[in-house]
């Protein structure tokens, strides 16, 4: 496979690596005054031969790379995980001096199971020598631990189980027993069951527990996808509420996958892999393939068409100056759009090779990206298909809206209506688009970073 990138892909605000593959982001946790951002690292463009890789950062936007922290070893490859700051040192892993950071992830060899390291620096981290601490010969899919401090004390971890999560506890992050499991009832969607979080929000001074579960690549997911589920969570096993009858997913866009919050933070904050499986392996970006989504502020907001729905807001926010007007043309490929507007209309980005991307809200009130024309796209058989070029989904409001894009060079993330429908996604321009147009009653303005 070739490395050759035709043109400079690589964003400025979206975590990627220097060289390599990146697929889920893992071990998030915010320790000591710095954000930690591992991810499934392969040394090729493409996966295989999987570490984690990471990243450190003060302001979850701009990163410094570390060496890489696990690697394979006779238990297999490293899989996602995730990982706590274990600041009363239950594990007893950590020192006098100071507290560990402590990971959980999965090896994946001849079984998959789940295994321990950790971290006193920060940075250099020792794998536990009695792995794996939850050993499995039986489950052909099984990982992804997602470890949380448990409402009741000690911890839990969630795990991925083919169809369905199972929950353990622990007083000591080493030593885990199961506690119970959720699905397959209660889940309307196909596709293998993959990287779970779990965590609460609040809402109206109401606590509500969210699931999240990525569903693996069907063609009815139109790829990978994450899933989220909202009920109650009792310190063994989750209980949904039963509010949704259909799969409804965090993002709405093409790519945004595995996604998992931090440990150790106020607000609950979301990074996601943003590609899809079905694509993912053959982007051209040359020699380096995977980027992260911009993290995203979760929240809860209440709706009139939709009810309680998981809502974000990107942390890039704050790096732009106020909107102002457009005369048409775009500088740079680094900016934010704020378009308002009242019924249908199209926001349209284009270059002089007759690439155009466009998004907007349909006649129907539906809200829309559009990608078919957007640049580069017979790289995979399937990118350059219309299913992965355009996609809608409902609004859950009424009347007046306002869509936000966060435009870096090859990716975008639309926010919608507050955040209560975002989409993520990729696209290539062979030259940067300069131009924008606008359709229908609304108005674009730009911000730039300042
Ligand atoms: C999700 C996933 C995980 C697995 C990892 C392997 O994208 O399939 O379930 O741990 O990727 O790289």
């Amino acid at each position: 496979m070739s490395t050759k990138a035709p043109r400079d892909f690589r964003p400025a605000l979206h975590y990627a690596p220097k060289k390599g593959w990146i697929n889920d982001p893992n071990g998030l946790v915010y320790a000591r005054g710095k954000y930690h951002l591992f991810a499934q690292y392969g040394p090729e463009p493409h996966w295989g031969d999987l570490h984690w890789s990471h990243a450190v950062s003060e302001d979850l936007l701009s990163w410094r790379d570390l060496p890489n922290a696990l690697g394979p070893d006779g238990l297999g490859m490293v899989f996602s995980g995730s990982a706590v700051y274990d600041e009363n040192n239950s594990s007893g892993l950590g020192t006098k001096e100071g507290s560990p950071i402590v990971a959980m992830y999965t090896s994946h060899g001849e079984h998959e199971q789940q295994s321990i390291a950790y971290s006193l620096d920060g940075e250099n981290f020792i794998k536990y020598p009695g792995n794996p601490v939850v050993p499995n010969s039986e489950k052909q899919d099984f990982r992804d631990p997602k470890v949380l401090k448990n409402p009741k004390g000690g911890w839990t971890a969630v795990l991925a189980v083919g169809d369905h999560v199972e929950f353990y506890g622990s007083e000591d992050l080493i030593h885990w027993h199961m506690t119970g499991s959720f699905g397959p009832g209660g889940n309307y969607s196909k596709g293998v069951w993959e990287c779970p979080d779990l965590f609460p929000l609040t809402i109206g001074g109401r606590e509500v527990w969210v699931l999240l579960v990525s569903m693996g690549a069907c063609p009815e997911n139109r790829g990978s996808r994450t899933q989220y589920f909202l009920g109650s969570f009792d310190g063994d096993t989750f209980t949904c509420d039963g509010s949704f009858k259909e799969p409804e997913f965090i993002d709405s866009g093409f790519d945004n996958y595995a996604g998992v919050t931090f440990f150790g933070t106020d607000e609950r904050i979301l990074v996601g892999w943003a590609a899809n499986w079905v694509y993912a392996n053959d982007l051209p970006t040359g020699e380096f393939c995977g980027q992260m989504t911009i993290p995203r502020t979760l929240f809860l907001a209440d709706t009139p068409l939709g009810g309680v729905r998981l809502a974000g807001a990107p942390v890039s926010d704050k790096l732009f100056g106020a909107p102002g007007p457009i005369d048409g043309s775009l500088p740079g490929e680094v900016f934010k759009l704020t378009v308002s507007g009242e019924g249908a209309a199209e926001v349209t980005l284009s270059n002089d090779s007759g690439e155009a991307f466009s998004f907007g809200v349909e006649e129907g009130g539906d809200i829309y990206i559009d990608r078919r024309r957007a640049g580069l796209r017979d790289f995979n058989a399937d990118f350059a298909k219309p299913e992965y070029g355009r996609i809608s989904a409902p609004r859950f409001f009424t009347g007046p809206w306002t869509l936000e894009l966060t435009f870096d060079r090859s990716i975008c993330e639309l926010f919608a209506d507050k955040g209560t429908r975002v989409f993520t996604q990729l696209l290539y321009p062979a030259a940067p688009y300069d131009r924008i147009g606008v359709k229908g009653n609304a108005k674009a303005e730009i911000s730039l970073i300042v």
